[in-house]
This record gives structure tokens, sequence and C-alpha cells, in this order.
């Protein structure tokens, strides 16, 4: 291996410049020549000035703690369906092919393409279609890669969302009120679950476990006969009503909102004051989960994965996506993760302890 290509793609998660350094000083070290693209696989794909940036020792000086991605990012780059104009307009086309041919030309041995099960997917139909040497680098905020304990990333959001929930307590209990906050996770309700519950939320809604009013109408109530008359409902983004929205298990372990209706926090909010007549308000965290730079932990974390990377690749191996696995950083097949979703397994001991603690998902039988 003598010279690598590097790209990010799909939404930023804190930790991305992380690896960048990680896998731009471990190459060098041995040394082989680090490429960033640009945008995704856009700096490849058109001939734009700086499309491709060569990642040496002053470029990735100085931005390990900093947020977002020196390389930028792309959440519509796919190069099976690439946005490309035509007759004045942007339709989707193939250029895979097109893709492949210039990374050759360039002289690439092995691309790190850093993204979440989107990025996974496309790094391995790129592998398919003849690209020579892939390692992917599992992120998001998310924590819903396949094939990895954890994703860099996935610390800083819930850290953010366990500091909104601390704050809301204060004005949410001064008000007697019932606050409901959506949080990040489109199919998987990680951040939920785990800033819920050190949060202290009272009520856990993720897609996981489809819910019902009445437990959480109920555990609301129960609190008011106590005295606390105040309650806070965490509300994953892909929060599904059980027999109300449209639910569809997909892969056979991911259950996808394919009607989507916008807003849960809104929507159970609402409901949620006309069933218990207690004033409710709704927040979305929204993007503040993804902004700024990574936790000690995640920092660590994408580190180890860049590094590992590069060292993989020095070592001879074949394509795959790094993973945390028993405290240790692996090598496992690209096929394996490419396409699946890791969900909260309902088991887990995080779920069980919510539930020992009382809170509720929504699902307690009556
Ligand atoms: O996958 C990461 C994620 O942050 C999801 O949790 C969220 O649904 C989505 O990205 C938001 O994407 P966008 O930045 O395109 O609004």
């Amino acid at each position: 291996i003598r010279k690598i290509a590097i790209n990010t793609g799909g939404g930023d998660a804190p930790g991305l410049n992380a690896v960048l350094r990680s896998v731009a000083l471990s190459a060098i070290e041995r040394g082989i020549e680090v490429w960033g693209i640009k945008h995704g696989y856009r700096g490849l794909l058109e001939d734009e000035p700086g499309g491709l940036v060569r990642l040496d020792r002053d470029a990735v000086r100085g931005i390990m703690h900093l947020g977002g991605t020196i390389l930028g990012t792309a959440n519509r780059g796919d190069p099976f369906h690439y946005p490309t104009e035509e007759g004045g307009k942007l339709v989707p086309k193939d250029r895979s092919g097109e893709l492949i041919e210039r990374f050759k030309q360039k002289g690439f041995d092995a691309l790190v393409a850093v993204g979440g099960d989107g990025s996974m997917r496309i790094a391995n139909e790129l592998l398919e279609r003849g690209l020579p040497l892939v390692i992917g680098v599992p992120k998001t905020i998310d924590n819903d890669v396949y094939g990895t304990e954890l994703t860099f990333g996935f610390d800083t959001a819930v850290s953010i969302a366990t500091e909104a929930i601390d704050r809301l307590h204060s004005t949410t209990e001064a008000h007697e009120r019932v606050m409901v906050v959506e949080l990040m996770g489109r199919h998987a309700g990680w951040i939920s679950l785990r800033a819920g519950i050190a949060g202290g939320a009272d009520a856990i809604l993720i897609p996981e476990v489809p819910f019902s009013y009445e437990p959480i109408v109920e555990k609301i109530l129960q609190r008011e006969s106590r005295g606390r008359r105040f309650s806070i409902v965490v509300a994953a983004e892909g929060a599904v009503q059980k027999d109300g929205d449209v639910t569809v298990r997909e892969a056979g372990d991911v259950f996808r909102r394919v009607a989507v209706l916008g807003g849960v926090a809104e929507r159970v909010a609402k409901e949620l004051g006309a069933r218990t007549g207690k004033e409710t308000r709704s927040m979305v965290l929204g993007h503040l989960q993804r902004g700024g730079g990574p936790t000690t932990f995640d920092r660590l974390l994408a580190l180890r994965f860049g590094a590992g990377a590069v060292r993989f690749l020095d070592q001879g191996c074949e394509s795959g996506m790094v993973a945390l696995r028993c405290h240790k950083i692996e090598l496992i097949p690209l096929s394996e993760t490419a396409g699946r979703t890791k969900t909260v397994p309902l088991d887990c001991d995080t779920v069980t302890t919510a539930r020992e603690m009382g809170i509720s998902f929504g699902d307690e039988p009556a």
C-alpha cells in the first residue's frame, strides 16, 4: 500500500476530524500517502479545484477536537444514484464505473470510507463493482451501524441530550407541565434510551417498542398523585404508536416508519395534553446533538478506528469495516454490516434497568 484515499459521507458526527488525523498520521509514519476526497465522492467525480486534498501533517494539525469534518460531507452523494445535470435538471445517474476508473487513474491502492450504514452499503457495492480495496470506518450519532458495539459521535450526542433533559427539568417542574423532547434516531432508539435514563425521564419512546398512550398517561397521573406535578417524556424521532403509525418489519429486525407523519414530539404532547388535562410543551433537540466537538470517549474511539484502518491495510488485509468488539478494534466483512441496522435489543441491561426504575416505554400492560 502506497497511496490511500479517505472520505466522509452522510450526516456528520463528532469525531470525524479525529479519524482523519489518526489515519493521516499513522499512514505517514509508514510512508503511505493520504488524500482526502471532498464532500463524499464529489471531489473525485467532479473536476472541481481542490476536490482532492493531500492530508499531510500540516493538514491534520489541531483538528482532533473540532466538530464537523474538514473534508465536508454529502447527503446525496451515492455514486450509484449520483445527482447529475441533464437538460437543466438534476437526475440520479449511476456513476460508479466512472468513480472506480478515476480512483484507479489517480493511483490509489485503497479507500477508507468513513460513514454510517448507507456509506457501508455503498462501499460494499463499489467493492463488488471493482474498487480494489475498501476499509469502512463506522460513524453515526445514532449508534445503529451493525457489527460494531459503538460508533463515535454517539457518546457526544448522549451527553448533549442528557444535559438538555437536565435543563428541561427545572422549567418543566416550575410550570407543572408535561414536556416531550424529541431526540435523533430514525431507526434505533439508542440516544433516547441512554439519555432518557441518565436524564431521569419518566417515559422513553423508541422505534423498537411501539407505544400506546395509556401506560404513559397512567405514569403521569401516578406521579401527580404522589405530588410530582410534572413529567418528562423522551421520544426518538422514529418512535411509533402501536396500531397507529404504520410500521413494517424490514430486514428481519428493523422497524421503519413508512407513514412519516413528522413531529413525533408535537403529536405526543398534544395527545398527552388531551388525555391528562395537563399543560404540555414539546421540543426537538435536532442538530444540536451533532454539533460541536467530540467527548474524550468519542475522540479516542475515532482515533483508534482510524489507526486500526491503516494498521489492517498495512498488514495486507482484505476489505472490511473496523469495529469495536469486546474493547478491541477488529475488522469485519463489509457484507456483514451492509444493509443492516443495529437496533436496541429489548432484553439488554439498559432497557431492564429503565423498566426496573419504573420508566415507561408505553408498552406496559394495564
Ligand atoms: O443518521 C444521523 C442523523 O442525525 C439521524 O439521527 C437524523 O434522523 C438524520 O441524521 C438527520 O439528517 P439531516 O442532517 O439530513 O437532517
